[in-house]
């Protein structure tokens, strides 16, 4: 299996790279072919609207991203990671996921009427995590629900969601074992809903 790890945390000792680990592991232990991606430390431009992608669906702003759109096509499922920054994801991870634009195509006359790319051909399934200091979901805002819609219109089955609530300093994770477990049980079910798929 091939897996792409995003984390949208620059903290490479912190909580959603522990969790993002620790459901990674059930896919080391399977001999899958892993990457995992910190869009912050790499030179990604925000999306600039440019429309360059909309003929060729091949974005034109040549960076950081330009290899990693490959990995994505490869890539047979995505993990994917936020802390909440502000009740949303952080804008490392909003940055890979607006320069995701490239891969939808739009009807020419009819722009409610669009597809991914992503979304051709074998399903991908992707899996999230949310992480942040408060103790209520409010406190969460937006973050899991908005990568949720966004892997969802890239084409992506989302296979589980993990919110984590009240982790603040890097590595608060590590003295949540039940965290933990529930991480790797999610990466298990994905690698197996991917063998399902196979
Ligand atoms: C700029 C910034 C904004 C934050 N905003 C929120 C927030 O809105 N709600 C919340 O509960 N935690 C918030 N946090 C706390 C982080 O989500 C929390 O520390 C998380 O565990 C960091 O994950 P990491 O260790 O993977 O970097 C914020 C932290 C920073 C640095």
């Amino acid at each position: 299996m091939k897996i792409l790890a995003i984390v949208g945390s620059r903290r490479k000792n912190g909580n959603t790279a522990a969790l993002v680990e620790r459901a990674l592991e059930p896919f080391r232990e399977d001999g899958s072919d892993i990457e995992i991606i910190y869009p912050g430390e790499l030179n990604i431009e925000g999306c600039s609207g440019c429309e360059g992608c909309s003929k060729t669906g091949l974005c034109v702003v040549n960076d950081d991203m330009q290899p990693i759109y490959r990995k994505i096509l490869e890539a047979d499922a995505i993990i994917a990671g936020s802390p909440t920054y502000f009740y949303n994801m952080t804008s490392d991870m909003k940055k890979f996921i607006d320069r995701c634009y490239c891969f939808f195509s739009f009807d020419k006359n009819d722009r409610s009427v669009w597809i991914s790319r992503l979304s051709k051909g074998k399903l991908k399934l992707a899996g999230l995590f949310a992480i942040c200091e408060q103790n209520s979901s409010e406190d969460m805002g937006y973050t899991s629900d908005a990568m949720k819609s966004a892997f969802e219109a890239l084409g992506f089955r989302i296979v589980f969601t993990q919110k984590v609530l009240h982790v603040f300093k890097a590595g608060d994770i590590l003295k949540n074992e039940n965290d933990l477990r529930t991480a790797f049980g999610n990466g298990l079910k994905l690698l197996k809903t991917l063998k399902l798929n196979s």
